[in-house]
């Protein structure tokens, strides 16, 4: 039975990747082999050469318990069994004898009440036989696994030799299942670094929409944790453990394709750039000593240049003007003909609405392609592969006028459809914007609602973001 229940138990923590699912399960397997009424998990750190008390199981108590740490070193019954690297029992940590180095620290029995009496230490070694972790188990019992212990003195007896045996036999696959899941831990925590160090890049370059991939991954995950517990609204919506990661990734890399983007055109302020400006200032003011123009004639029209600068509507009246000053010519003291307005010049004032042409506009809607581009360079794992994708889905409609690819409805990945929303939302109400006020939410929200509308945003998504006010929850 027991050779039975150790394959059963190595192939059950072969398959787990999650660290903290491991450790969890580790503890239960062997408490359970054991009949052990409680458990702790020691983490070795060998630079720090300490032990983190890492995880704890206890059937007669439910406590809950705070990370710590302690030395390795002959003082604590863990420490001691890390510096020796041996696996031992004790029948009764309050008769331990006094020529033993280490002491039982009673504090916890005090606090919870409980009563620690038999256990049983194993040191746990990677594959290279380095030290990584220490299990602890305490309290072999005579009750079932998963009663409680009323009697401590009676229903508690000490660890066998058979075991300290068998639990030994299952250290190696601890060991080697630890390792592993340690090691996927540090990866996925690199790769995590790397996309906070890709937020910050991005964010340093346009720093106008700082805070804005933070708070759209914000909102974004808020909208789909609701989904996934409304079962009335999506009862068909399930979240699956790797979703929440492929989610997490997708929506704070989904601008990450700024950083292909020219930085002047990113954070365009006014219509024509500051040197350009200065430019045309100096035409203005040669076009007006040549042609002997008033100072109020002037005046006038450095104004119309100033006002037509500026991002808000261009009014029909200035429209027609800048169409006037466009055709007009003159030469310099020298001889030399000059346009009042150059064709760039032109046609940037004539933008109607905004600052940016369409040449520019177009420019920054290839970020969602550099996105997809450079995210695709990444090897992501099987589980992980359409995170690119998703990442660019943000800027696709409904009825298929978005971009980068024109995609509708039934093509776009729900997260996609909620990004957009959450998207839309941050960029309409952010704060952070000098050229643009914040929209109050309630008109943000109707906006967004009139989006739905016209079949550019997903109908249910927005209803449930606005209805059950999913916005005051972030
Ligand atoms: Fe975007
Ligand atoms: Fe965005």
């Amino acid at each position: 039975m027991d050779a039975k229940k150790v394959l059963e138990i190595a192939s059950l923590l072969i398959s787990k990747k999650n660290l903290n699912d491991l450790i969890n399960e580790i503890l239960f397997s062997i408490r359970e082999l054991v009949n052990a009424d409680a458990g702790s998990i020691y983490l070795y750190d060998d630079e720090k050469d300490e032990l983190t008390f890492k995880y704890t199981q206890n059937d007669s108590l439910d406590i809950s318990f705070n990370e710590f740490t302690i030395p390795v070193d002959e003082n604590s019954i863990a420490g001691y069994c890390a510096l020796n690297k041996e696996a031992f029992t004790i029948d009764d940590v309050y008769k331990i004898p006094d020529n033993y180095p280490f002491k039982f620290n009673n504090d916890f029995d005090v606090l919870s009440g409980y009563r620690t009496k038999s256990m049983l230490l194993i040191p746990i070694f990677d594959a290279k036989n380095n030290l990584i972790s220490v299990l602890q188990l305490i309290n072999k019992k005579v009750v079932s696994f998963g009663e409680k212990v009323r009697d401590f003195e009676n229903e508690v007896i000490s660890f066998s030799s058979e075991d300290l045996e068998l639990v030994k036999s299952l250290s190696g696959i601890i060991g080697v299942s630890l390792e592993n899941s340690i090691l996927y831990e540090n990866i996925e925590n690199m790769f995590e670094g790397f996309i906070k160090a890709s937020v910050q890049a991005v964010e340093s370059r346009d720093p106008i929409t700082k805070g804005h991939t933070e708070r759209v991954y914000r909102i974004t995950h808020k909208i789909i944790e609701e989904m996934d517990k409304d079962e009335e609204f999506f009862p068909d919506f399930k979240m699956r453990d790797i979703d929440w990661k492929i989610l997490k990734y997708a929506t704070l890399l989904h601008d990450f394709g700024k950083i292909g983007v020219r930085e002047a055109v990113l954070m365009k302020p006014k219509k024509l750039y500051d040197d350009q400006f200065e430019k045309l200032k100096m035409k203005a003011r040669l076009y007006a000593c040549v042609n002997n123009l008033t100072k109020e004639e002037y005046q006038d029209l450095l104004n119309d240049l100033i006002r037509a600068n500026e991002p808000s509507l261009l009014e029909s009246e200035l429209s027609e003007k800048i169409d006037k000053y466009y055709k007009v010519k003159f030469k310099d003291c020298y001889g030399e003909e000059l346009e009042l307005l150059d064709d760039n010049e032109y046609k940037q004032l004539s933008v109607k609405k905004g600052t940016l042409t369409n040449e520019e506009r177009k420019e920054i809607e290839s970020h969602v392609l550099h996105t997809y581009e450079y995210l695709n360079k990444i090897p992501w794992t099987k589980e992980l592969k359409e995170v690119p994708k998703i990442a660019c889905l943000h800027h696709e409609k409904l009825d298929g006028s978005g971009y980068p690819f024109g995609l509708k409805s039934e093509e776009i990945h729900i997260f996609g459809k909620v990004m957009a929303v959450a998207d839309i939302f941050d960029a309409l109400t952010a704060k952070d914007r000098p050229y643009k006020r914040a929209v109050p939410i309630d008109i943000a929200l109707k906006i967004i609602k009139e989006e739905a509308d016209k079949e550019k945003l997903d109908k249910k998504i927005v209803e449930f973001f606005i209805t059950k006010k999913i916005y005051n929850m972030v």
